[in-house]
């Protein structure tokens, strides 16, 4: 990915999450919400007990303790901007840089399937009705307690919700402390708006390397990377990769070819939500939520 194209993206969702984009928005506790009638998910007293805090935090949350986490076992590779790929040897496994891919990662699937990633928001909605299969949504734990009702419709539906971080940070750029506290919050907001506790992970810019994995995997998460990228986030930014036409293009191409694994694409804005229509169109319902594709759990934990 060039840099233009990484601050296009950055600048997306950075304006998705702070609702810049809708008409109607006030401010909570610093973050801009659409609609009064939309409500925060409550933060919950579990979670005061365990941080002392009483409302979320901003697009840079806190680190919090865990004593489940084992610093030991986290490599000692130096912190490194996107596209900075020259900093940490081949041996970190970076996914964005190199292409690696660990043991325990997904990649693929034998179906090719669409995944969703920068949600929920208001346009989440919209394709959740054209929807007839059991999709996969990677949600901002910023945008879970923002748009809560939305959440909840994506659970109702029955689709997989896996994290995708707290704020959408480019992971390998934080200290050991800044990633855990993007994956602790990430949970901790899909725990108190779902009642769920993710077994699966989207690296925000396929950000992933040995370092993270190595905090991921103590929080029992698996990453899932993409074998087809859309690019459809970029037709909302100022610098487009693809024309629409081309998403298409590409998508038939896939389609007629190998015909199996996973497509990313994003669901925080009208624009990416109607080329997901048009992509489900074509691809039909015969695709798999990636739980399916490696026969796996949807969750590590479901409360009541
Ligand atoms: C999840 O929420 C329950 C309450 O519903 C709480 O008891 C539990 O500690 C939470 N776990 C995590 C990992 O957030």
């Amino acid at each position: 990915m060039k840099l233009s194209n990484i601050i296009t993206h950055l600048i997306f969702i950075v304006t998705t999450v702070l609702g810049s984009r809708f008409p109607f928005r006030r401010k909570t506790g610093g973050i801009a919400l659409i609609g009064d009638e939309l409500k925060q998910t409550p933060f919950p007293e579990w979670l005061t007990a365990f941080t002392g805090m009483t409302q979320w935090p901003g697009l840079d949350p806190p680190y919090i303790p865990l004593d489940f986490i084992d610093m030991s076992k986290i490599p000692d590779y130096k912190p490194y901007h996107q596209g900075e790929c020259d900093v940490n040897p081949r041996e970190a496994c970076s996914f964005d840089c190199d292409q690696c891919i660990a043991h325990d990662d997904v990649r693929s699937c034998p179906k090719l399937s669409q995944t969703f990633d920068d949600g929920p928001s208001p346009a989440t909605l919209r394709l959740l009705d054209y929807l007839h299969h059991k999709a996969t949504f990677f949600t901002l734990g910023i945008n879970s307690v923002n748009f809560p009702d939305v959440y909840h419709k994506i659970q109702e539906k029955g689709h997989l919700i896996g994290s995708h971080t707290w704020s959408h940070a480019y992971l390998p750029s934080l200290s050991n402390e800044g990633i855990i506290a993007q994956i602790q919050w990430s949970v901790w907001a899909m725990n108190a708006t779902g009642h769920h506790t993710p077994k699966w992970f989207r690296p925000p810019y396929g950000g992933i390397d040995n370092r993270v994995r190595a905090i991921t995997r103590q929080f029992g998460l698996q990453a899932v990377l993409w074998d087809h990228d859309t690019f459809d986030w970029s037709l909302v930014s100022n610098n487009p990769l693809k024309t629409e036409q081309e998403i298409y293009n590409d998508v038939a191409v896939w389609k007629l070819t190998e015909n199996r694994g996973i497509i990313l694409e994003h669901d925080a804005s009208r624009k990416t939500v109607d080329i997901a229509i048009n992509v489900l169109d074509m691809l039909g319902s015969d695709q798999l939520a990636v739980s399916g594709c490696v026969n796996g759990n949807d969750y590590i934990r479901v409360f009541n």
